[in-house]
């Protein structure tokens, strides 16, 4: 379970996101809706513990720092990836970043997501979409039994997001908790059990 205890994030005197608390068990999938600017990336960056909040604190099944980060895979809204590299080489590069290179993970995402065509392009190569689904990619490469997922579907393809919801899907089947970011969630919406709205850095009914 990832437990949120009275998280806050200001930037200057603005206050991004309010003291807000929230679990998320183990196994559930949940959608965060809000408009832009609402605090969704904000908020979610704090569970993924790549934020620092102000204050509150994140657990994840109880730990707190190292132990508790090595059990999330984070996908940020914004593009992370080696640009000189290829889509593979990426994949490979990430998975050697957590120990060994993981050739099978690697070309098991690479055709789930379709990426077959443009797996020995260079990323600085790659459309917008393409690049959205590497960035996913890489984020699934390694151990995790959370997945936050910050817009994954951004400039996605119909088709490509029927990809992805189907590999989110499989992800669920073997036992994994996501929260996934959305302004409109329509394809991803059947597979969340909850769903959470935030406006303002707060939760709203
Ligand atoms: N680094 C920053 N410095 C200053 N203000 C920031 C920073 N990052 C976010 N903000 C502000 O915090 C608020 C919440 O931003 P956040 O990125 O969490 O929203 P969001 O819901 O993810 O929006 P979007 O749908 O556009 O991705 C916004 O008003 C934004 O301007
Ligand atoms: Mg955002």
């Amino acid at each position: 379970m990832i437990e949120a205890n009275g998280l806050v994030k200001r930037y200057g005197k603005f206050t991004a996101v309010d003291n807000i608390s929230m679990t998320l068990n183990s196994g559930e999938a949940v959608a965060l809706l809000g408009k832009n600017g609402s605090g969704k990336s904000t908020l979610l960056g704090m569970l993924a513990m790549v934020l620092k909040p102000d204050a509150g604190d994140v657990k994840v099944d109880g730990l707190t720092g190292k132990k508790a980060r090595e059990k999330i895979a984070y996908v940020p809204q914004n593009i992370v990836l080696f640009e000189e590299l290829t889509v593979a080489e990426n994949l490979y590069s990430w998975s050697s970043l957590k120990g060994k290179e993981n050739t099978a993970r690697a070309d098991y995402l690479i055709g789930e997501l379709e990426m077959e065509e443009f797996r020995k392009k260079r990323v600085d190569k790659l459309s917008g979409g393409q690049r959205r689904r590497v960035n996913l990619a890489v984020a699934l490469m390694g151990k995790y039994d959370y997945l936050l997922l910050d817009e994954p579907l951004a400039g996605i393809d119909e088709h490509g997001a029927e990809c992805i919801e189907k590999l989110l899907r499989k992800e669920k089947e073997k036992g994994c908790a996501m929260i996934v970011t959305e302004h409109n969630p329509t394809i991803l919406l059947p597979l969340m059990e909850r769903t959470l709205r935030i406006d303002g850095g707060h939760f709203i009914p």
